[in-house]
């Protein structure tokens, strides 16, 4: 056996052998991914993540039923309730025990309250805009939390079989490729992204766009709207992007991309420039805290109130 294989059995491996099982990045995470209690739950995310992706992908080309939720641009499908219910119920059947926050089980009256469970954090189809208008950037967001700590976050991009992955400790990937942000540190120059939210109003326009204005002015290379919060995120951690803001994005929006953007070396914080709140509706990543904090720093706030209120 090479000192690597097995590394759990690192006990019964010689003392050099033991020094290799340090010194060697490969060994160290083939030990980590022996000893981690939640791989098998990140596992069984990335294949649900595939399965409900072929739904998605076959369902973007096909006739709609398309309502709406909390304004006139917040639209949902029978598509988002068929596969957050496809998600659920199987990790539901698997684990038992373990909690569910979904963005459609919230919609529909669920408690949205994270607590120290295990609890699965469910976007089951992110960009549901894009997806009505078979716009491509569409994405199926698991994130999963442990005494409120961010664990693992699973993005699967649909339209181009792209599998985003971080795991706390163990680094971030696109399909096995290691994600790396960018060093960037001030807004002139910077590549930056951001999403509108569901609303509308005068005053919410006003704020979002004014907003925007002084990231231009400021110099920034471009601004950028995808409609899908978590592929924009995944586009920070994969250093195609400096930076994110945004008002008005959900716990399941944030939770599986949080962990891919740090695990790649980036930062997510609060848009006051403190510690990110999962659930206060409001973010900035970066991949630099300057660049962050800059950006925080410019901001204007828009009220959305909070997920779990
Ligand atoms: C939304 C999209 C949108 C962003 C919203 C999100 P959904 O998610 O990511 O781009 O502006 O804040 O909630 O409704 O498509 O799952």
């Amino acid at each position: 056996m090479k000192p690597c294989e097995g590394a759990g059995r690192q006990q019964q491996t010689a003392a050099g052998d033991e020094r290799r099982l340090h010194d060697d990045p490969q060994c160290r995470a083939e030990q980590a991914q022996a000893e981690d209690p939640w791989r098998e739950c990140m596992d069984t995310a990335v294949q649900l993540a595939l399965q409900a992706g072929q739904v998605v992908k076959k369902a973007l080309t096909e006739e709609k039923r398309v309502s709406t939720k909390t304004s006139v641009v917040d639209l949902v499908t029978e598509t988002d309730h068929l596969v957050e219910e496809l998600l659920i119920s199987a990790l539901r059947e698997k684990y038992p025990t373990h909690r569910f926050i979904g963005e459609e089980s919230t919609s529909a009256g669920s408690k949205c309250i994270l607590t120290n469970s295990p609890t699965w954090i469910i976007d089951p189809i992110d960009g549901t805009c894009n997806f009505v208008h078979r716009f491509p950037p569409v994405a199926v967001s698991i994130g999963f939390s442990v005494n409120r700590e961010l664990e693992f976050g699973v993005i699967y991009h649909c339209t181009e079989g792209k599998m985003y992955t971080g795991r706390k400790g163990q680094g971030a990937f696109c399909n096995q490729e290691r994600l790396h942000v960018t060093k960037e540190t001030g807004i002139r120059n910077a590549f930056i992204l951001t999403e509108i939210g569901p609303k509308r109003d005068p005053a919410t326009l006003k704020l979002f766009l004014g907003n925007m204005e002084k990231f231009l002015k400021f110099q920034a290379h471009g601004i950028r709207i995808i409609g899908s919060a978590t592929l924009a995120l995944c586009h920070v951690a994969s250093g195609a992007a400096d930076g994110y803001y945004q008002f008005g994005l959900h716990c399941w929006d944030l939770a599986a991309a949080t962990v891919i953007i740090r695990e790649a070396g980036g930062v997510v914080i609060d848009t006051s420039g403190g510690p990110l709140d999962l659930m206060s509706c409001r973010v900035v990543a970066a991949g630099t805290m300057e660049l962050a904090q800059s950006i925080a720093q410019e901001l204007q706030t828009i009220n959305y109130g909070r997920d779990d209120d």
